[in-house]
């Protein structure tokens, strides 16, 4: 038993020694499991035999922009008009265009309140009247206003895009975390909340009334 397992050592070490790492080989190295570690694919930055130039990237012709990257509206992509005020309203798809605008249905709408509960409910609390647990645990933290005050309802799409984007005063702007689609989202989830706390009972469909 014990000579078993001395022979088993001096062969481990014996083995060990061999399998000199560094050293250098022609040879590439036995995969016993390949799985997916090669393949037959070209990377950007890596070389290429198929161009003259040796590069796998190629320069796009002059002139020209990839699909969906020109950003020229200025409404849709910064919330401005082109003099720099802020849109009145979001820019609502209409008919064909489905490019750089928002649709607005209930699937955006609920998009956007998920968005809002994770970004911007810590602080402005779920229904917006800045009592969020952030600012509750946070004695000093400049509090933010409530969105159901006059001042914020009469604010235009454009600013509350505006304040997502490059923040506000002493609000952070959140423009890496949250693309330009989900911003409009949750502007106009912000709206929902504004309407839902200066409903009346007219807005509530007369069936669902009496359960009010
Ligand atoms: C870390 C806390 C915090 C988070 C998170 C936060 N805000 Fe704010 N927000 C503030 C504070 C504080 C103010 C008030 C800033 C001031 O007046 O100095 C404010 C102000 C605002 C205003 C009022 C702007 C104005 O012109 O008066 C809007 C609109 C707003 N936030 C939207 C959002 C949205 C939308 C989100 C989520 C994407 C968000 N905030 C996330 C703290 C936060």
């Amino acid at each position: 038993m014990i000579r078993g397992l001395n022979l088993l050592l001096v062969l481990g070490v014996a083995v060990g020694a061999l399998a000199c790492r560094g050293e250098p080989a022609r040879q590439p190295p036995v995969h016993l499991n390949p799985n997916m570690d090669t393949q037959d694919k070209y990377k950007a930055y890596g070389h290429s035999e198929f161009f003259e130039d040796g590069r796998t990237m190629r320069t796009p012709p002059a002139g020209t922009v990839a699909r969906g990257l020109l950003k020229d509206s200025d409404a849709y992509w910064r919330g401005r008009e082109a003099d720099g005020t802020p849109v009145a309203r979001m820019p609502i798809c209409a008919g064909e265009d489905t490019v750089d605008c928002v649709t607005l249905d209930q699937a955006f709408v609920r998009r956007g309140q998920e968005r809002f509960n994770i970004y911007c409910a810590p602080c402005h609390d779920p229904a917006g009247y800045g009592k969020g647990t952030v600012v509750l645990r946070n004695a000093g933290l400049v509090p933010p206003p409530s969105y159901h005050d006059e001042t914020r309802r009469a604010l235009a799409d454009g600013a509350i895009f505006d304040a997502i984007t490059n923040g506000v005063r002493t609000m952070r702007p959140y423009a890496h975390q949250i693309p330009v689609a989900d911003r409009w989202a949750i502007v106009a989830y912000i709206r929902a909340l504004q309407r839902s706390q200066h409903a009346a009972l007219d807005d509530v469909p007369e069936a669902q009334r009496g359960k009010l």
